[in-house]
């Protein structure tokens, strides 16, 4: 018997294509995190985060937890809210889809859409003050802070990267997934370079967003990219990157529901489309783990419904053949991230950045105890 949903965060499966992905190639497994109770990736790291904020003191009984998020961390901790008892406020933005609007409003969350634009054409620096200046305002506030809290990048490197090891031992040549906050891919890619150096690990992001540099422009991918490199991210540690554009991510998901039977989300359909381009490279023995971040069930009003993709000037629907052409045409963006990394170091600063959140980052770099592991097991 389980004692709380929240005890089934985690430990999701590891899924082979074998329509998209031939039998003379790398093997794709999709890393498929839909299975978590809230719908995505961001579980992890919502309860991470908040067991930890319990564990310090930072969070007491009768608190209210307030995030700046696009969708998934807000639903996930909307979710922990009300499996918890705390009161829940989320800043979302213009982007966030009215699917994932409904779920923070089923879970009991308030919800602040935040229309104004940062000088990055896009509503992170935005959302992101207004959440601090809220929880400075309101009493027995706390902060998960997504973007700049390093417990973030910790749950992958606990949960996630151990899962994908343990899975799939010493045959795992790639990983791929995309990125926003640098949870997933600092967390991971970090276990990785620890433990198994070999692995080329590839970070996936949209046209426009500033993560490996380049120049900004408004993207219509939900969950991916950022206007600088995130603290959560050790560029050091990514071996390459790729730009995906909104066509290709959404075209991409939704082949992967038609031929595959799999749902995603156009963050996941962009790193998908970079999987199937890296097996085509590489020979069966090879595996190549791919992150799917969240569902295309949230998706229903966007993604998969064709008045919207053709009124984005987006194609309804793409073949296989096409498919992988597509993915074979793709060039790396960056095979030296660290030369293109756009860290702000101002910006804790300039974002107001709760105190508390800084000192435990300081206090996490100061004990190592993320960096280091005694032992591993391996399947
Ligand atoms: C669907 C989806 N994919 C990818 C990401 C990026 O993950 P991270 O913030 O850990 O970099 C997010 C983050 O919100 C997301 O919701």
């Amino acid at each position: 018997m389980i004692s709380s949903i929240l005890e089934t965060i985690g430990n999701t499966p590891l899924i082979t294509i074998p329509n998209s992905n031939k039998a003379d190639e790398g093997q794709v497994l999709f890393k498929y995190e839909r299975f978590n109770p809230g719908g995505s990736i961001k579980d992890r790291a919502a309860m991470h985060i908040i067991n930890e904020a319990e564990r310090r003191g930072l969070l007491k009984p009768g608190g209210t937890i307030i995030e700046s998020s696009s969708g998934n961390f807000g639903i996930s901790l909307a979710m922990i809210g009300a499996a918890k008892g705390y009161r829940v406020i989320i800043l979302v933005d213009p982007k966030t889809t009215s699917s994932n609007l409904a779920l923070l409003k089923c879970f009991g969350a308030e919800v602040i859409v935040v229309t104004e634009k940062d000088d990055c054409g896009s509503y992170h620096k935005t959302r992101i003050s207004l959440a601090n200046k809220l929880a400075k305002e309101i009493e027995n506030a706390y902060r998960p802070d997504q973007c700049f809290n390093l417990l973030n990048s910790e749950a992958h490197y606990k949960s996630t990267a151990r899962e994908i090891m343990n899975a799939c031992s010493n045959k795992i040549a790639v990983f791929i997934t995309a990125v926003s906050t640098g949870g997933q891919l600092g967390g991971i890619s970090r276990y990785l370079k620890t433990f198994a150096p070999q692995v080329k690990v590839i970070g996936v992001d949209a046209v426009g967003s500033g993560i490996f540099g380049g120049h900004a422009d408004s993207y219509r991918i939900p969950g991916i990219g950022l206007g600088w490199t995130p603290v959560n991210l050790n560029m050091e540690y990514i071996d390459c990157a790729y730009k995906i554009t909104d066509e290709q991510a959404f075209v991409t998901a939704r082949a992967f529901a038609r031929n595959e039977g799999i749902l995603m989300g156009p963050s996941s359909g962009a790193c998908a489309l970079v999987a199937l381009k890296v097996a085509q490279e590489l020979t069966p023995e090879d595996r190549i783990v791919c992150m799917v971040s969240d569902g295309g069930d949230r998706y229903i009003q966007t993604l998969f419904n064709d008045e919207w993709m053709e009124q984005q000037g987006f194609k309804t629907s793409i073949d296989l053949e096409t498919l992988r052409e597509m993915a074979q045409q793709l060039q790396p963006w960056s095979e030296c991230p660290a030369n293109v990394a756009n860290y702000r170091s101002d910006l804790a600063y300039t974002l107001d950045v709760p105190e508390s959140t800084l000192r435990m980052n300081e206090e996490i770099l100061a004990q190592s105890y993320f960096f280091q592991e005694s032992s591993l097991i391996i399947d």
